[in-house]
């Protein structure tokens, strides 16, 4: 009988986390969600702790999954967004985490541009740092949702074939995806035009494809990510209208899938590039599920890191 353990203070990415430590937070994540759409069954886990989410890049479902899943363990919650925040006056992030710090927070959700960020801030300061993305290096949280609803699509990820379909290059949920997904043992394949997809993933573990029909026609999971055109300084395509010819998914291209494959998204969606509306809002798509799954999965998270607890699991 094996014991595992939760002993990081800090969640930063995947790469570093251990099969038994993903397994730790879905399953930790799995307890949690019974208890998410009953407000009466908020527990206290965190009462009197302080989180503060320092988001300095646009977020819809991070920062309010987060912000949910705090207050879901009966913690006290601030959000600061870049403009609301001194950062536009001058200061430093390391600057604005000590303050944040010394005002009482007891962790610190970071989303930031730049890779690093957020092992930057670990270093720098005491409290627990959440990474909820540091530029095109790591968006640890996503990727946890949606292997956790693959999981619960597919079960076990052991040998199951998951496709990260768009742009790869500039894309922190591939990267995360990437690690996680083969750490248990998943095979992953990375498609899309060669320009957003380099062969040098595949010393990362993955498979590359450029040709969309081949890599759909196996897939168990399509994971679509949308063009970061925030990210990207020069066209690495003709037109949005040329990439969606050639690699937007819709009803018709997904009959290339398996009957029973499903379809992620991390979101934001691009209607009408990378996906088209008739397919986003089909049977297939697990992409609201995922978005609800990263409620109990954040609420994993923050119990681990900010309450500095031991997770241990018979198996
Ligand atoms: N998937 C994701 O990170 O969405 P937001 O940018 O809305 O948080």
């Amino acid at each position: 009988m094996e014991v595992k353990q939760w002993h990081r203070k800090s969640l930063l990415g995947l790469e570093e986390l251990s099969v038994a430590e993903i397994e730790c937070i879905l399953r930790q994540a799995a307890q949690f969600k019974e208890d998410v759409p009953n407000p009466e069954r908020k527990t206290d886990h965190l009462s009197g702790k302080r989180i503060v989410n320092l988001f300095l890049e646009p977020s819809t479902r991070t920062r309010i999954a987060f912000e949910i899943a705090a207050k879901s363990l009966s913690a006290d919650v601030i959000s600061i967004t870049g403009k609301s925040s001194s950062l536009t006056k001058g200061e430093t992030l390391r600057d604005t985490a000590m303050n944040v710090q010394a005002l009482g927070a007891d962790a610190i959700v970071v989303r930031h541009s730049s890779a690093g960020s957020s092992l930057f801030l670990s270093r720098t300061i005491d409290v627990p740092i959440i990474n909820a993305g540091d530029g095109a290096h790591e968006h640890p949280s996503q990727a946890l949702l949606d292997m956790f609803t693959l999981q619960e699509n597919l079960g076990s990820l052991r040998g199951k074939k998951i496709t990260i379909l768009g742009d790869i290059l500039f894309s922190r949920v591939a990267r995360s995806n990437l690690w996680g997904l083969t750490k248990m043992g998943a095979e992953v394949t990375l498609a899309g035009p060669s320009t957003l997809v380099p062969k040098q993933f595949e010393e990362m573990g993955a498979r590359v494809s450029h040709d969309l029909r081949e890599s759909l026609a196996d897939a168990d999971a399509v994971m679509l990510l949308r063009i970061q055109h925030e990210r990207q300084n020069s066209t690495h395509f003709p037109s949005l209208a040329e990439y969606t010819t050639m690699f937007g998914l819709n009803m018709e291209r997904s009959k290339w899938l398996k009957p029973d494959a499903i379809i992620l998204h991390p979101g934001p969606i691009n209607r009408g590039v990378e996906i088209d509306s008739e397919l986003a809002d089909s049977s297939r798509a697990v992409i609201l599920d995922q978005v609800k799954n990263g409620i109990a999965v954040r609420m994993a998270i923050l119990y681990l890191c900010a309450n500095a607890v031991t997770c241990s699991h018979n198996d």
